[in-house]
């Protein structure tokens, strides 16, 4: 049987948060399907570490929340590849307290990294590909964004922001060429959901937080029902897909029970 050809082969793609979780799996994703991949952190050492896993892998430290230093990370991708034509903005953090307990400095922590750092890395990545003729943009977004949820207002808020930001960007970029989508993970099983395990149990006065999350999306989510979607969205396989917001949830959005 003839082998089928990479979707993404020759195409240089960035990750942020790309050293470990969902944005490691969308980086091994990308390049399963022949793309170049920058694996971009805040930890230079596990991004590294996720970088020479991959058969074209590189590495960069980079804080989305310093707005110069994701200038710079696309500046040098662009010097080095002569292109960027995927972007995957999914560097992203959570803490959990209480609405009325949040201090204004929780709250600042998280929407500087969830959506500043986003808007940052989108706008860098837009005028990159813009003047290079296009590309695929993909926001990590989340079901969050699309109802309440308890004891990460701060969190759900930034992604709702995503939401949004993804669309009005896709709606100025349609002209150049360059398409932004989001994707809306349920509860996917990363250290951010599993290391807050006891922490959800004892704020939401429940015993074990994986009936919960099983009862409303059928499983814990894993990063491979999440990563292919991202491969589909850097290549022209969805080239009719532009400004929209794709859920994987089991489920869990869809139903009100
Ligand atoms: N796990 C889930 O259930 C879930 C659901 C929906 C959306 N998401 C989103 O997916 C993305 C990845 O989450 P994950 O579950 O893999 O989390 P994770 O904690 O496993 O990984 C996050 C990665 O982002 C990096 N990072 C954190 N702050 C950064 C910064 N300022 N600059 C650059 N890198 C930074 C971390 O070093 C880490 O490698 C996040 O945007 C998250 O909000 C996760």
């Amino acid at each position: 049987m003839a082998s089928r050809t990479p979707v993404l082969q020759g195409k240089i793609a960035i990750v942020t948060g790309g050293a470990q979780g969902l944005g490691a799996a969308v980086a091994a994703e990308l390049d399963s399907e022949g793309a170049l991949v920058v694996v971009a952190d805040l930890n230079g050492d596990a991004a590294q570490a996720t970088a020479e896993s991959l058969s074209r892998g590189e590495s960069a430290v980079c804080d989305v929340r310093d707005d110069a230093a994701v200038a710079k990370l696309v500046e040098d991708v662009v010097s080095r590849h002569g292109t960027l034509d995927i972007m995957v903005a999914n560097a992203g953090i959570a803490t959990i307290t209480p609405f009325t307990e949040m201090d204004f400095d929780t709250w600042r922590s998280v929407l500087a990294v969830n959506l500043d750092g986003v808007f940052s890395t989108v706008r860098y990545a837009g005028r990159a590909m813009a003047a290079s003729g296009g590309g695929s943009i993909i926001t990590m977004a989340s079901i969050t964004g699309f109802a309440g949820s308890p004891l990460i207002a701060h969190y759900a808020a930034a992604k709702a922001g995503v939401i949004s930001l993804t669309k009005t960007a896709a709606v100025e970029l349609r002209g150049k060429g360059v398409r932004v989508n989001a994707i809306c993970p349920g509860f996917i099983g990363t250290e951010m959901v599993l290391d807050r395990k006891a922490e959800f149990e004892q704020a939401l006065g429940v015993d074990d937080f994986g009936a919960v999350i099983a009862q409303a999306q059928g499983r814990m989510g894993e990063v491979g029902d999440v990563a292919p979607l991202a491969a589909f969205l850097a290549s022209e396989r969805s080239r009719f897909s532009n400004g929209s917001t794709f859920v994987v949830d089991g489920g869990m959005t869809a139903s009100l029970v």
